[in-house]
């Protein structure tokens, strides 16, 4: 559902006012914080963090599908310096599908969980028109650990772990534009949890992050930009592109969230001229389990590359934060 829309039907319902609220859905950041009324003794006390997603399958192979849906989820907690404790899952299957396909689906999620540390703790599975698959993870983190969109400061330096283009592969897919030879990097990519990248950004103290999800590069940007009250100026150029994405993003293959996604954002992204055009499509265009957009300070900067480098996550220097301008987020 468009941000905007959501917004506005939630206005009046969410309750932001309960103290045990750390982080809540009127900042648009990744997952929730809910303080545990617990203090360990000697520490800042631990907060829970909560978020929920699921979606439609985005590949055709069913492991795949499963476990792109856990890492996505898990995603959220991720890029809020969480460490996964357990989740639930959330299902919809038509009541044709294979009982294959359901093992499969449900043994890539459960494999992905095991991976990250996750335990599943149950579940609800439900018939549906269109399949549906996700999880509700639940994390920990320290309360002075935690690492939110708002915490951007100006000269801060950002930083992307995975490349964009998923939305482009999966439509090009799903449009029989791409062989399965070329989508099977892609699904392995998006299975990828980002646990690595966010031990990094923890060891090096990020200001700020987010990971890159439904509303693509620029739209994840811009919610970070809002919350922390800087701009983000993106290099472009420097912003690795998934490899066969960008031919098929100028063959037409952006998905629908691409054009919707730039139109929702109108005047808060600036775009510079000079840039081609399919390459601001697939900054606008809906990732799927992306990487995290990582803001950190100059200074620590370089602590960060040698973190990241350490764990092997393949990250890219993508831009910078400036003081707050008419737009949130700058394309050059
Ligand atoms: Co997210
Ligand atoms: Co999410
Ligand atoms: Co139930």
């Amino acid at each position: 559902m468009p941000q905007g829309q959501l917004a506005q039907v939630l206005g009046g319902v969410i309750d932001q006012t309960d103290e045990r609220l750390l982080v809540g859905p009127g900042s648009v950041d990744d997952a929730g914080i809910v303080a545990l009324d617990t203090v360990v003794e000697g520490g800042t006390g631990l907060a829970l963090v909560q978020t929920v997603d699921y979606f439609p399958p985005v590949v055709d192979d069913p492991y795949f599908y499963g476990a792109i849906a856990a890492a996505n989820a898990l995603s959220d907690v991720y890029a809020m310096g969480g460490r996964p404790l357990s989740a639930l899952n959330l299902a919809g299957f038509p009541s044709e599908f294979p009982d294959e396909w359901l093992a499969e689906i449900f043994r890539g999620g459960f494999d992905k969980m095991r991976e990250a540390g996750a335990v599943v703790a149950g579940g609800h599975t439900v018939r549906s028109k269109e399949a549906q698959f996700g999880f509700a993870v639940t994390g920990v983190v320290e309360r002075e650990a935690c690492i939110t969109n708002a915490g951007a400061r100006e000269g801060d330096r950002l930083y992307l772990t995975k490349p964009i283009g998923m939305g482009t592969m999966t439509t090009a897919a799903k449009a029989g534009r791409v062989e399965p030879e070329q989508l099977e990097p892609a699904s392995r990519l998006m299975a990828t949890l980002n646990a690595d990248a966010a031990e990094a950004m923890c060891a090096a103290g990020a200001s700020a992050c987010t990971d890159v999800t439904g509303f693509g590069l620029a739209g994840h940007a811009h919610n970070v930009a809002a919350a922390s009250g800087v701009t983000l100026r993106i290099d472009l150029r420097s912003v690795p592109i998934f490899p066969g994405a960008f031919d098929l993003a100028r063959a037409g293959s952006l998905s629908g969230g691409s054009k919707r996604g730039r139109a929702s954002l109108g005047e808060g992204v600036g775009i510079d001229l000079g840039l081609d055009e399919s390459l601001v499509g697939l900054a606008f265009d809906a990732e799927t389990s992306g990487g995290l957009l990582i803001a950190i300070a100059p200074e620590r900067a370089a602590a960060l590359e040698g973190e990241l480098a350490r764990r092997s996550v393949q990250a890219h220097s993508v831009g910078g934060c400036t003081g707050p301008s008419e737009r949130r987020v700058e394309l050059v």
